[in-house]
């Protein structure tokens, strides 16, 4: 490792320290983000993997069914967006009470960069969903193939993302 990422470490370390000393003397503070975090990840993904299924099934639906599963895509985004923040201020918790464990992590890195793959498909996805909103016409088969395609890849990193956590917190 470099002597600019051992000084960086070195610095995160030190910053963190007050956080890593509660974070392991106070059972209620562990109990607390762990809690937060799984809780997060159950509504964030548990929703997203709902509303891709829906989106996979809608090709065999009619038009105004088709049109009600946007609408519904488009209302559940709020949820979504908030609990994936929350699920990422905790895991930010979870890396700052023990930085020098995770920053050397394969798994830990695998699973950010799934994460940066998941939030790059959820832009592509409300883009192609605001096409389907205001071009129903030529664009459209191809605007549904698109946003069935980025619901399967949501999906697959989800369960990835969960799968690579607990690889993570077993391999500690
Ligand atoms: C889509 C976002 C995320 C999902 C679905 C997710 C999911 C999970 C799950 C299911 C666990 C296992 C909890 C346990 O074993 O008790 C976990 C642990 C963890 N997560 Fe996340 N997480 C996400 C984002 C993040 C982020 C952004 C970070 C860091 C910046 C992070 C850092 C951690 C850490 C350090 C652990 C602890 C592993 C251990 O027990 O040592 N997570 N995550």
């Amino acid at each position: 490792m470099g002597l600019d990422s051992s000084v960086l470490i070195r610095d995160l370390v030190g910053l963190t320290a007050s956080w890593r000393s509660l974070y392991s003397h106070s059972a209620s503070v562990e109990t607390s983000v762990v809690g937060t975090h799984v809780l997060s990840t159950l509504v964030a993904g548990g929703l997203a993997i709902a509303h891709d299924r829906g989106t996979l099934r809608a090709g065999r639906w009619t038009p105004a069914i088709q049109e009600h599963q946007l609408a519904e895509l488009h209302m559940v985004h709020r949820t979504i967006v908030v609990a994936l923040a929350i699920c990422l201020l905790s895991g930010l918790a979870f890396f700052a009470s023990d930085v020098k464990t995770y920053i050397v992590s394969v798994p830990f890195w695998i699973k950010m960069a799934l994460i940066a793959m998941l939030l790059g498909n959820a832009l592509i996805m409300t883009a192609t969903e605001r096409d389907l909103r205001v071009d129903a016409g030529a664009g459209a088969a191809a605007a549904w193939t698109r946003i069935r395609a980025s619901s399967i890849v949501s999906a697959l990193l989800w369960l990835a993302i969960v799968f690579v956590s607990v690889v993570l917190s077993l391999s500690k």
